[in-house]
């Protein structure tokens, strides 16, 4: 009798575990399919400094007309912002916080922990760059642990990881990450924060501040013993004006509409393909998001 109900208490708790529904996303960043394709195989949308927004038309310094959760709404899947330090804490301005401060790092990660959270089945890239060296232990890393990111950033079982040997998304989704993020600097020769990937060594780039419309395909800046073919890649696929012949370098949201069409956008994934064994860009990072055509052509280059 003793150990009938033993028995039963056993069997009735293993019976309860074993039917709790399996949390499995069959919706991976708005397509089934990409469920089942790695991470590594898939063509992400792009907002070039994308703290820098503004509908100020005179603010020149702005890289974006929408604020970060339209971005996203947009289709925008890899964020990218350029991190300086304002009197002690970190911020996202565009080469100077003079000229445009975005705020601090840890208001920017939050907005973005915010979206997330109301988007369960969406997986994000951050690409950050970090010209100043800021610490990642003492720097980086508080704001993302204060923001909420931090416990939701994937940590790759080996670094660097080859684009063929990351998880699928549904797989990244099912485990509870669901942001992956590369720093351009510093995460290569400082390790102690694992979830703050080296960019170059996995994650080949165009060249920028690109002021030719055709935008000629080279491996611009890349790190690390990966062959290049064995790296993701990006394409700066933003193109800038020279204002007014003075040298000085600014993004043009006239030409946005043509620079993010379709067509101009095929053609520079189609000029990076001999480099890279035919596969599509991974990310196409692109000023003024709103403008032009960009989730068409990325959905064509995913084939979806
Ligand atoms: C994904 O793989 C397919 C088939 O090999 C390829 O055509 C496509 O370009 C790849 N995309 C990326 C971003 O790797
Ligand atoms: C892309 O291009 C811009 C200038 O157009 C440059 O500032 C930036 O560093 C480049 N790379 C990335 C990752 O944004």
């Amino acid at each position: 009798m003793k150990f009938t109900l033993v028995f039963l208490a056993i069997f009735s708790a293993v019976h309860q575990v074993s039917s709790l529904p399996q949390k499995r996303a069959t919706v991976c960043n708005g397509h089934a399919e990409f469920c089942d394709r790695s991470y590594g195989n898939i063509t992400y949308l792009g907002a070039h400094d994308s703290f820098a927004f503004s509908s100020d038309p005179l603010a020149l310094a702005r890289d974006q007309e929408v604020n970060i959760p339209s971005q996203l709404n947009l289709g925008v899947r890899l964020l990218q912002a350029q991190a300086h330090v304002k009197d002690g804490v970190l911020h996202f301005c565009h080469t100077d916080c003079i000229l445009f401060d975005g705020g601090t790092v840890q208001n920017y990660l939050t907005t973005v922990h915010t979206w997330l959270l109301a988007n369960p089945n969406e997986f994000l890239t951050f690409i950050f760059t970090n010209p100043e060296g800021a610490s990642l232990p003492d720097v980086w890393d508080p704001a993302f642990q204060a923001s909420g990111i931090a416990p939701l950033a994937y940590v790759p079982p080996t670094v660097p990881m080859k684009q063929s040997d990351w998880p699928t998304l549904g797989e990244l989704l099912d485990s509870g990450k669901r942001v992956i993020v590369f720093l351009d600097a510093g995460a290569d020769t400082d390790r102690s924060v694992p979830y703050i990937l080296p960019e170059f060594e996995m994650v080949w780039e165009t060249p920028f501040s690109v002021t030719d419309s055709s935008f000629p395909c080279s491996v611009d800046r890349i790190a690390g013993p990966l062959a290049t073919t064995d790296h993701m890649y990006m394409i700066n696929h933003s193109l800038n004006k020279n204002l007014l012949g003075t040298g000085i370098i600014v993004s043009d949201p006239i030409d946005a509409s043509t620079t993010n069409g379709v067509t101009s956008i095929l053609a520079n994934a189609a000029g990076c393909e001999p480099l890279s064994a035919g596969r599509a860009p991974n990310f196409v990072l692109l000023d003024f998001v709103n403008l032009g055509q960009g989730l068409q052509a990325v959905n064509q280059l995913n084939r979806v």
